[in-house]
């Protein structure tokens, strides 16, 4: 088992004066390289609080979280940062660009964080990383003069600038209308086939439908793990061939035994 993400019995209590809001109860679950996941489930149920200890940007109150074979609550916030940036593309819902900034500055940003590269590469890395997302054309624009669409191609450019092994997406197409959307999706399916490992938190089931995989979440707990194929199965004669098969939690766990 190749697995890039173990999560063991990860809960985060958020402490409020005299309030604790369980968000995450005990939630495990292992991701493989390569593979294009969606974390679904209502407002306020935990998902970006999940996202958030996935990408290392937060460590649990308990459980354990392997990233890569590393025990990530067992570092310090410094290393804890060299490995975000090392190792995770991050894309949000707001794109978080820089207004005053061209496509290429914003995209370049997280290489001059990094420290130790020419300009000349940088430039080169942005360029590259814009032209995968299908913005070639677009390098000088600043972010106003680019739709929402584009805004979040330049975001998730920036995400790929730095060569992650990982990229996480939460609600990355809550901004955008559903055609937009849908190539959006399109865009992080091309880069799981090239090889990426992508999660995509998302409460849209049209969103979470390009995905191959399902988590879905309530209430802090993980409530099912489904090929997402599986997770909709709107007709009759795809129910009556699925009541003669394993159960998806064991299909599930064969299909990537042997693929
Ligand atoms: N920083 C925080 N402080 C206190 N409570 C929080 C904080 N972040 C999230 N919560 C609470 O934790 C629960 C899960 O939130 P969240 O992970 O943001 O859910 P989702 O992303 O699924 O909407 C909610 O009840 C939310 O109010
Ligand atoms: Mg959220």
């Amino acid at each position: 088992m190749n697995a890039m993400i173990v999560a063991h019995d990860l809960r985060r209590t958020y402490t409020m004066g005299e309030f604790e809001v369980q968000a995450l109860r005990g939630v495990s679950f292992e991701i493989r390289r390569g593979e294009f996941v969606a974390i679904v489930g209502p407002s306020g149920s935990g998902k970006s609080t999940l996202m958030n200890m996935i990408g290392c940007l937060d460590t649990p109150t308990s459980g354990s979280y392997h990233l890569d074979g590393l025990p990530i609550e067992q570092l310090d916030p410094a290393l804890l940062s060299a490995v975000r940036n090392r190792k995770i593309g991050f894309v949000f819902q707001q794109f978080h660009l820089l207004a005053r900034s061209t496509a290429l500055e914003n995209v370049a940003l997280p290489l001059a964080y990094r420290g130790g590269i020419s300009a000349a590469e940088r430039h080169r890395k942005a360029a590259a990383a814009l032209e995968r997302v299908g913005l070639g054309e677009r390098m000088e624009h600043r972010p106003q003069e680019l739709s929402g669409g584009q805004q979040q191609r330049v975001a998730i450019a920036r995400a790929l600038v730095t060569d992650p092994a990982l990229l996480l997406a939460d609600e990355p197409t809550g901004a955008l209308d559903t055609k937009t959307s849908a190539e959006i999706m399109g865009l992080f399916a091309d880069l799981n086939r090239a090889g990426m490992t992508v999660i995509v938190v998302t409460h849209e089931p049209d969103v979470a439908r390009q995905t191959k995989r399902l988590l879905e979440i309530r209430d802090g707990q993980l409530v099912r793990d489904v090929l997402t194929a599986d997770a909709w199965p709107d007709e009759t004669h795809v129910q009556k061939a699925r009541s003669r098969r394993l159960p998806t939690r064991q299909q599930w766990r064969l299909r990537h035994e042997y693929a």
